[in-house]
């Protein structure tokens, strides 16, 4: 296997630059000008509970269709545990190569369990600058049998408190566009949870690599918590070309996390809640941890925008689709900007 100890196994052997296969072509490397920082305060989710109830449902409606990406404080994630997870991060991708090993797809204790590199090694023309372990749940027992020691309590506990979180969050969103869903449905459309762990070593040669290459996440909602390091950046405005559009950084906030809209609201909503582009910078100086938490419909649920909404538009900007198709899409290509949305069109 290529770089079968990932990124920090290239890293740990010594490496001075950057092997060939990691080399972005220009227009996908990231821009030095790209220096400005979103300055949207957090929002309180606390008050979701209070009598200031409508306006923080505004506050994150707004988010939702104009940048997509937004931070959030009083989110219900103890802040201990958000520093447990980063630490967990670091223990885990700090293990010896052959403990790391035992995750790889084939050998790892279940298919839901996989440690890798990069997004989709075999389709992209550049690796990513990336490491990860990704964790999808199906129960309790089978998160505390084979996801890692090193992160299994912190990861089962914060994806629980997360898509909690996510709910009241869809919840809202799903309101605002006028539309009453059952609980049933509810649980359809987030049915599917899985939580990841990144890491981007330090990389000697950051001006030519990419930790993530641009793109939007398919699921309904992603919850981010990354760690002071910094690099993620989203698109501001819609067009799918990499050299064109302002980029914005997603400061780390201390104790917040950060949500952002992916392809399956934007397809639900018709297009009015926005899965922004977005992408990570690689860094020369430390490493960095990100812990995301996705949330998606279970793969036999049909999306499509909502019939409310597509009587309200006058048109229906996507068709509908089986999520399993989605995501065999999805997960089958090169991260390449909205280009998985063109599969609902
Ligand atoms: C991602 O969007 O795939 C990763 C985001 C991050 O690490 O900040
Ligand atoms: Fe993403």
């Amino acid at each position: 296997v290529r770089d079968g100890n990932g990124v920090k196994g290239l890293v740990d052997s010594g490496v001075s630059e950057v092997p060939e296969r990691y080399i972005q072509a220009p227009r996908e490397r990231m821009n030095e000008h790209d220096t400005r920082a979103c300055d949207a305060p957090p929002i309180d989710l606390s008050k979701l509970n209070g009598p200031e109830h409508e306006k923080v449902v505004d506050e994150i409606a707004r988010a939702a269709e104009t940048l997509g990406f937004f931070q959030v404080v009083n989110h219900g994630v103890p802040l201990e545990l958000l520093e447990d997870l980063k630490d967990a991060a670091h223990t885990f991708f700090s293990l010896p190569p052959e403990m790391k090993a035992r995750y790889c797809s084939g050998v790892s204790p279940s298919p839901r369990v996989k440690y890798g590199t990069s997004f989709v090694p075999e389709k992209e023309k550049a690796l990513e600058w990336k490491d990860y372990i990704s964790m999808t749940y199906s129960s309790d027992e089978e998160a505390l049998q084979c996801w890692p020691n090193q992160c299994k309590e912190v990861a089962l506990e914060y994806l629980k408190l997360s898509t909690k979180m996510v709910r009241g969050i869809v919840e809202a969103l799903i309101r605002k566009l006028g539309v009453r869903m059952d609980d049933s449905k509810m649980e359809g459309l987030l049915g599917m949870k899985m939580v990841n762990m990144n890491y981007y070593p330090a990389c000697p040669n950051p001006e030519l690599t990419v930790g993530v290459g641009r793109h939007s996440d398919m699921g309904a909602i992603t919850v981010l918590l990354q760690d002071g390091i910094g690099g993620l950046y989203v698109k501001v405005d819609e067009q799918n070309d990499a050299d064109k559009g302002e980029w914005l950084e997603i400061p780390p906030i201390p104790g917040a996390l950060v949500i952002n809209v992916g392809d399956t609201l934007q397809i639900l909503s018709n297009g009015k809640y926005k899965s922004a582009e977005h992408r990570v910078r690689t860094t020369s100086t430390q490493s960095r941890v990100s812990v995301p938490v996705f949330t998606m419909p279970v793969a036999t649920e049909r999306i499509g925008p909502l019939a409310e909404v597509v009587e309200k538009d006058g048109l229906a900007r996507y068709r509908e689709v089986v999520l399993q198709d989605y995501m065999n899409n999805f997960f089958g290509n090169a991260h390449a900007g909205k280009k998985s949305l063109d599969f609902a069109r």
